[in-house]
């Protein structure tokens, strides 16, 4: 099978809203293999919601959390044989020089990528992304966008994430990583 000959985890990254955890999740069960939420699985080791955290400890505290937790998520998975894994980061994760030359080492890295239109729509439908507080969606959303765009393009596999259904990203997903 194709996760087969795949063989190492799968990383999304992008910016929040793009939509990694949904198209991840769908990847995940066209390839059979694992999903994994790395925004869930900290909030899983910390017990704790993401805003929770963001306001007890801070944004750097999170960060760190972020850095051990995809860490341990794709090296667990890249010394494992035969076996594949989908992982969805959080937006900034790419963004820390040691996350993302492991990734980029350890797996198979996709960056999805939409307008900033498509990104204020799909941030619009939840409120649980701490850095979107207390500004201009927007705004916030085009400045993190402009800023992490250097980091999201040292991803080999660059895919467009358009306004429209999730199945046209998925399938040129696979198209890309096949
Ligand atoms: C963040 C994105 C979020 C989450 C946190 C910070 C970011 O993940 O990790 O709110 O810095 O872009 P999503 O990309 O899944 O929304």
């Amino acid at each position: 099978t194709l996760a087969r000959r795949i063989d190492r985890p799968i990383v999304l990254v992008g910016m929040m809203g793009v939509g990694k955890s949904s198209v991840g999740k769908r990847l995940a069960s066209l390839l059979d293999c694992p999903f994994v939420d790395a925004d869930e699985e900290i909030e899983r080791s910390a017990q704790m919601t993401i805003p929770e955290i963001f306001d007890t400890f801070g944004e750097d505290y999170f960060r760190d959390g972020e850095r051990r937790v995809i860490a341990r998520l794709v090296t667990e998975r890249a010394d494992s044989p035969s076996r594949t894994v989908v992982v969805a980061t959080g937006g900034g994760a790419f963004c820390n020089a040691e996350t993302r030359a492991l990734i980029l080492d350890k797996a198979v890295t996709v960056w999805l990528d939409s307008d900033v239109d498509t990104l204020v729509e799909r941030t619009s439908r939840k409120e649980n992304r701490p850095l979107l507080r207390g500004g201009n969606p927007r705004e916030i959303l085009a400045r993190l966008r402009a800023e992490r765009e250097p980091h999201y393009r040292q991803a080999p596999i660059h895919v467009v994430s358009g306004a429209g259904p999730h199945v046209h990203t998925i399938n040129k997903v696979l198209q890309e990583i096949s």
